[in-house]
This record gives C-alpha cells, sequence and structure tokens, in this order.
C-alpha cells in the first residue's frame, strides 16, 4: 500500500517534473524538430549589403563565425537553423545610371567568395534539387536574389549575364522607378507614376525571366506592376520580403486582393519582420508577426505563405526576433496557434520549392523559344543618363554615321548646345 502511494507520489513528482521541464517550451522544441526535417528557406537578407557598408566587401578581414556588428553570423545561423537563404545583391537607387551594374556584380562576386571562404556551411545553389542537397550536407543552400531593376540597366543581355551568375531572382524595382516599372513609392503618393506599371520593355523583361526560369520578385514595386505580372507571368510569382497590407497599411505589403491571385498563380509572399511593415510603428513582437502569417493563411490558404525576414536590410526587428538565431520562435508561435505540422513545413519550405521547380518547369518547357535581343527604345533611358553611349542604335549619335536620322540628332545637339551657351 505505502509503496503503491509512494509510486504514485514518485510517479505524480515525475509528470509534473516532465511536464515543468518541458513547458520550457514544448513548442520550440516541436519547432526545431520540424526545420530539421524541412529547410527553412527565406527570401531576403542583406549580409552582403553589410559586407561592403562595413567592410567594403573585405571579406579576408572578416571572420562570420564571430562577426557581432550583423544580424546574420555562422553561429546564428547554425542555431536559426537557416536551411537556406536568398542573399540579395542589393545595390542602392542612387547607382542608377551611374555604376549599379559593377556595384550589383560586385555583390554576387561576395557572395561567390563567401561560400569559398565557408565550405563548410554554405553551399553555392541555383536550383531547388541544390537547396535539398545543401541541406542533406548540413550546409545553407545560397542563392543570389538582384533588388531592384535599376542593376540591369535596362538591358536584357545584362540580365542574361547575371542568371549565368547564379541569379534566381530579380526584384523588379527596389524604392525608385526604373525606366521600365513603377515602384512602390508611386503608390504611396511621394514618386511620380512613370509608365502606368510596366512599360513595353517592362513586360519583354517579365517574359524574359519566365524564360530564363528566374523568379520575378514582387516586393517594392506598386499594385499596378504585382497586377500585370500575375496577369502575364506563366510562372509563380514570389514576394520576397513583404506582409499582409490588411494588418499594416504601408504601401510595401500586398493587398487581400494580390493574395488571393497570389494564390490562384500558386505563387508565395514571404513575410519580412521590419517593425514598420509589421506594426506600422516603430516597436513589434512575434505575436504581431505571426498575426500576418495568420491572416495570410486565413485570406488565401497556407500554400503561399514563406519567410523574409529582411535581416541586416532593416534597423527595428521585433522582441524576440532580433537576429537570424530567433527565427524559431515564430515556428513555435504557429504551432501555438494551431498551425499543422504540414502547413507549418509548407511555410519553412516547400512552398518556395514548389514555387522554384514550377519556374524551373516553366523554363524547360520555354527551352525552344529565342532570347528576346529587342533593346529598350534609346528616347526610353537616355534622358536621366548623362553617361550612357547609343551604339547599336540607328541614331548613334557617338558612331560615324550619316544618316538623316543622325543629322537631324547632331542638329538637335549643336542647338542645345548654343542653347546652353546662351544661358551662361
Ligand atoms: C564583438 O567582436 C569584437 C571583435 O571580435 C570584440 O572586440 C567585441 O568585444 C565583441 N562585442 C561583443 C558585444 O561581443
Ligand atoms: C547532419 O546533421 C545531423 C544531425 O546533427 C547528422 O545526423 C547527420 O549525419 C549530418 N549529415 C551530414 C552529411 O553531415
Ligand atoms: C505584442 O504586442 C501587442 C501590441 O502590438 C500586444 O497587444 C501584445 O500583448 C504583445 N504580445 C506579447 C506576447 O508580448
Ligand atoms: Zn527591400
Amino acid at each position: 500500500m505505502l509503496s503503491k502511494v509512494i509510486s504514485a507520489l514518485c510517479l505524480t513528482l515525475w509528470v509534473s517534473h516532465c511536464t515543468v521541464f518541458a513547458a520550457e517550451d514544448p513548442y520550440l522544441t516541436k519547432a526545431l524538430k520540424l526545420m530539421s526535417e524541412t529547410p527553412l528557406i527565406d527570401g531576403h537578407n542583406d549580409l552582403p549589403w553589410q559586407l561592403l557598408k562595413q567592410f567594403n566587401n573585405q571579406l579576408n578581414a572578416v571572420d562570420l563565425h564571430t562577426l557581432n556588428t550583423t544580424h546574420t553570423n555562422i553561429p546564428k545561423i547554425k542555431q536559426g537553423k537557416l536551411g537556406a537563404q536568398f542573399w540579395s545583391a542589393y545595390v542602392p537607387c542612387d547607382t542608377q545610371y551611374k555604376d549599379a551594374v559593377r556595384q550589383t556584380l560586385e555583390q554576387i562576386d561576395v557572395v561567390h567568395r563567401m561560400c569559398q571562404n565557408y565550405p563548410d556551411n554554405f553551399m553555392f545553389a541555383t536550383s531547388s534539387q541544390d537547396i535539398m542537397t545543401a541541406f542533406n550536407q548540413n550546409k545553407t543552400a545560397s542563392l543570389i536574389g538582384v533588388e531592384g531593376g535599376h542593376s540591369i540597366d535596362s538591358s536584357l543581355g545584362t540580365l542574361r549575364t547575371m542568371y549565368q551568375l547564379g541569379v534566381r531572382y530579380l526584384t523588379l524595382t527596389h524604392s525608385c522607378n526604373t525606366p521600365w516599372a513603377d515602384n512602390w513609392l508611386v503608390d504611396e503618393g511621394s514618386d511620380p507614376s512613370e509608365h502606368n506599371g510596366l512599360s513595353q520593355f517592362g513586360k519583354q523583361v517579365v517574359m524574359e525571366m519566365n524564360r530564363l526560369g528566374m523568379l520575378i520578385d514582387l516586393a517594392h514595386v506598386t499594385v499596378k506592376v504585382m497586377n500585370q505580372v500575375l496577369d502575364m507571368s506563366e510562372a509563380p510569382v514570389i514576394f520576397s520580403h513583404s506582409s499582409a497590407y490588411s494588418i499594416c497599411k504601408h504601401a510595401r505589403n500586398v493587398p487581400d486582393d494580390v493574395l488571393r491571385r497570389v494564390r490562384e498563380k500558386k505563387g508565395i509572399v514571404m513575410v519580412n519582420f521590419y517593425n514598420d511593415y509589421v506594426t506600422c510603428s516603430e516597436t513589434a513582437n512575434i505575436s504581431d508577426v505571426a498575426d500576418h502569417f495568420d491572416h495570410i493563411k486565413k485570406v488565401a490558404g497556407a500554400d503561399i505563405i514563406g519567410f523574409g525576414g529582411d535581416y541586416d536590410g532593416v534597423t527595428r526587428l521585433p522582441e524576440g526576433l532580433e537576429d537570424v538565431s530567433k527565427v524559431p520562435n515564430v515556428v513555435a508561435e504557429l504551432l501555438k496557434r494551431g498551425w499543422t505540422d504540414d502547413e507549418v513545413n509548407k511555410a519553412l519550405g516547400n512552398n518556395l520549392l514548389r514555387v522554384f521547380s514550377e519556374a524551373e518547369m516553366v523554363r524547360d518547357k520555354l527551352t525552344n523559344n529565342k532570347p528576346d535581343d529587342v533593346p529598350i527604345p534609346y528616347a526610353e533611358v537616355n534622358k536621366n543618363s548623362l553617361c550612357r553611349t547609343s551604339h547599336g542604335y540607328p541614331d548613334d549619335i557617338t558612331g560615324a554615321g550619316s544618316s538623316l536620322s543622325t543629322l537631324g540628332l547632331q542638329l538637335t545637339l549643336a542647338l542645345q548646345g548654343l542653347l546652353l551657351l546662351s544661358a551662361l
């Protein structure tokens, strides 16, 4: 009898001990387990930009194991179970019409060098298959996304060359209009609309990206551009780092009607953690971030959700999500809110893998289409670009042609020169 009481007591103590122990956070334990089975694939991280800003890309002078002035380093990546990352090859809009292409190439180069310098931690990746290969080797699959159409300088040849260098998405604009697409600041009212969405050349860029198998990223564009691309693109689209507009009415976020169209297109919206996009204020917490996941799921289902933290690209992050090591906390919060394992696995990586392999299938289907070699009309690119030559265009003002149009242009230039002189 006594021994029965004692053993019952022991059992109770043992169970309550276990409960107390596990109650540290059973959801976090579960989150980490799911993340060891399905890769967390994040859509946007600006570590390369920090490497430029803090070290002028002198990677040999940096140790990514101990670097502590960024949201991202190797120990944080391990702790956060970052399975795959689209590293951003971002250069600011003030490079547009100047050295945007060179600077973008340098950001692509620094990602390649990062993978070479830390072969045990990073594997350079260019396909959905590569992501799983890297994950199975316990390495972070490292992909490149170029953030902003200004980086291709209105050139399909440059777009194709960047694909050859491993770039697998292009965000059509950053926070400036390009000569062929309007950016989100148009919707916010601080930039003028120049193209009412995409120009004809902008549509060529979209079609060429389908042909290449490069993902089209609609973070940073106007709602008009979002809808135009959803109309035309054969492949599903991505939002690499945007949240839900209904939860925080910021023009960088995605409205509900667009969420529903993304579902029809089987695309993905990868949720941004930047406080200003999460709560439209300077502060936020994990629960606020989970509200975006819940909302997108409610409006368009769990098949279009992903992670796009924007680490190292933003200055304010939610309490409990301060760096990349903390991402499992969001996963735990989703589990706590009743998300099924299947829904969590989709958000972690399965949705992005589906979108990426679909874009690869569209590429394979279009394999017999010729590369588009029709250049942007010169008049659409020369106005802001003092240093752009016109070699190859029929009215090549820098060549020695003697066609009527060349003559006309030379006369115009001469007149402009006279006007300038008289203005002095
Ligand atoms: C960050 O790293 C530097 C250089 O390795 C070190 O001197 C410094 O103490 C570190 N700071 C913190 C807060 O760990
Ligand atoms: C990856 O890590 C897991 C868990 O730590 C281990 O079981 C597995 O053997 C590792 N795989 C490789 C290829 O190193
Ligand atoms: C998170 O912040 C919101 C306000 O944005 C607040 O209502 C909520 O209680 C906070 N949640 C936690 C868990 O701190
Ligand atoms: Zn951005």
